[in-house]
């Protein structure tokens, strides 16, 4: 009573398309949805302790961006032991790592359920699942049929990872993981955007140029940034970091290039820069559009020489660094606005790549979404967290000013709301727990203060409220407030300051 030739000649026909990897498990995922009449199935590959979903059908979109770490999925880590078919008793008291997550079954556990691990030669590379809503959906079908399938799709993902790692595009999901190493965060995204960015690091990674990487705030920079380096030959080696947002312009020179005992008061003992505990490494200099005029000059000389000079020090010291810097500025205007100096500039951006903005990724913000609330769940210790379709929907149309970093504050708080307010520990997350604002509520008036306070009281008093706002908005990041007030940092601190908003 199992499958027909016909069907397994159907998936063995889906297996070959000559079409990419992601649209060939699709089908392939659809094929045995409907050959084994389940209500969903998925695809999933195992790496670094985890299962990373490639394919899925009648499951939550976001499910894509779910990562189903073993320690937190006794069902996921059953099937990554079995070795052989696996099949889930109906009343099995472990969590169905889908529950939830079968659209317009909401509210509904997954009844059945059957896992098939996929191995090359004696690895495990990944797993099928197949759930269904009644008991006996898959009584049907003998072991040795499910094996034969699990073989035949073992076989093409193993192709399809061995391709992918021979183009070493990453572009498949869980690819930057990084191999061998303490796996780097994956950078969720499967819009052509994202994709296109991926194949970018890729190869700008295997060079030794150095990147001015671009992009809104919040868009993910930081991570393009440890996915060069963990992509490069410099792996190794060591990635610093450095924000030049952050470094007052007394101890700029000494941060980055080091002192020698007696170079200046304070300077009691010898102290490297950050280029010297970059040497061989790379060196990441986290919004380099705040660095000082006086320091892109220094910048440009080891970029140009490849020696740094301590401070103190009249020797000079050979260093190899590959510099990446970020910036959400538009670095050109600042040339043109004669803040930045253009031999610099062009030192840097040999190469440049644009982080996209989230509203700009489609798809991808409700992949994030699913991402995040995963690990919400783990942190907080919930047996699942989904989206309500209302909340998918209103996260989907949303613009995303604070672009990724954003939407991980907003379901991180979203959790927390609908938890103070669920009992269990199954949490559904709603429109109503999400208060997301496009743009900030238009001041029509501005309330006066009292009659007798003075012009000067009364501009301070707004100026903080201002300053306050802007903090509130960019998650406490003054040159992120700066540029949303549009006013220059350094000016910024010193204002700050007088308002006694800042020590
Ligand atoms: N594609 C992604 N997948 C998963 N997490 C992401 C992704 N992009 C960004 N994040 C997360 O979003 C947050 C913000 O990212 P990041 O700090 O890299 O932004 P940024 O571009 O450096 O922002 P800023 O300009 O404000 O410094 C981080 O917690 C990061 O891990
Ligand atoms: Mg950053």
């Amino acid at each position: 009573m199992g499958f027909s030739v016909e069907v397994l000649a159907k998936i063995a026909i889906e297996l070959q398309r000559d079409i990419g990897h992601q649209d060939r498990f699709a089908r392939l995922i659809a094929t045995l949805r409907q050959a084994l009449g389940c209500d969903a199935s998925a695809l999933l590959r195992y790496e670094a302790h985890q299962f990373i979903p490639l394919a899925i059908d009648g499951l939550a979109q976001d499910v894509l961006g779910r990562r189903f770490a073993l320690a937190g999925h006794p069902r996921l880590e059953a099937i990554a032991r079995a070795g052989d078919v696996v099949r889930f008793p109906a009343d099995s008291d472990l969590p169905d790592p889908y529950d939830g997550l079968i659209p317009g079954q909401e509210s509904l556990k997954v009844h059945a359920c059957v896992g098939l691990p996929l191995f090359a030669g004696q690895n495990l590379i990944g797993a099928l699942t197949l759930d269904g809503m009644s008991a006996d959906r898959f009584d049907n079908f003998s072991d040795e049929e499910l094996r034969l399938i699990a073989a035949l799709v073992a076989g093409a993902l193993n192709n399809a990872l061995l391709i992918a790692q021979l183009e070493s595009q990453n572009v498949l999901p869980g690819e930057n993981n990084g191999y061998g190493q303490a796996p780097g965060q994956e950078m969720i995204g499967l819009s052509e955007s994202m994709v296109q960015l991926k194949k970018e690091i890729a190869i700008v990674a295997a060079s030794d140029l150095n990147v001015l990487i671009g992009g809104e705030t919040g868009t993910g920079k930081e991570l393009v940034a440890k996915a060069i380096h963990e992509g490069s030959a410099r792996a190794a080696s060591p990635l610093v970091y450095l924000n030049c947002a952050a470094l007052p312009e007394s101890v700029a020179e000494s941060e980055l290039f080091g002192h020698v005992k007696g170079a200046f008061t304070g300077a009691i003992s010898h102290r490297s820069g950050k280029f010297e505990m970059a040497d061989n490494g790379t060196l990441f200099l986290d919004e380099i559009g705040e660095l000082s005029l006086a320091l892109q000059a220094k910048l440009l000389r080891v970029l140009q020489y490849g020696d740094i000079q301590r401070v103190g020090d009249d020797r000079s010291l050979r260093v190899n660094v590959r510099v990446l810097a970020a910036t959400n500025r538009d670095l050109r205007e600042e040339v043109l606005a004669g803040r930045f100096r253009a031999d610099l500039f062009h030192r840097l951006s040999v190469f440049p790549l644009s982080v996209p903005p989230l509203r700009e990724r489609g798809d991808d913000v409700v992949l994030l979404a699913g991402y995040f609330c995963e690990q919400c769940r783990v942190r907080f210790g919930l047996a699942q967290v989904v989206l309500s379709p209302g909340a998918r929907a209103h996260l989907a149309g949303y613009g995303w000013p604070g672009n990724v970093r954003e939407l991980e504050h907003a379901i991180h708080r979203a959790v927390v709301l609908a938890r103070a307010t669920t009992t269990g520990d199954d949490v559904v997350l709603e429109a109503k727990h999400f208060t997301l604002h496009d743009q900030p509520a238009p001041v029509t008036s501005v309330a006066l203060p009292p009659d007798n306070t003075n012009l000067r009281e009364a501009t301070g008093r707004f100026q903080r409220e201002m300053i306050t706002r802007a903090l509130a908005q960019s998650e406490g990041n003054w040159a992120a407030s700066a540029r949303r007030l549009e006013t220059d940092v350094a000016h910024l601190h010193r204002l700050a300051q007088r308002l006694g908003l800042k020590a």
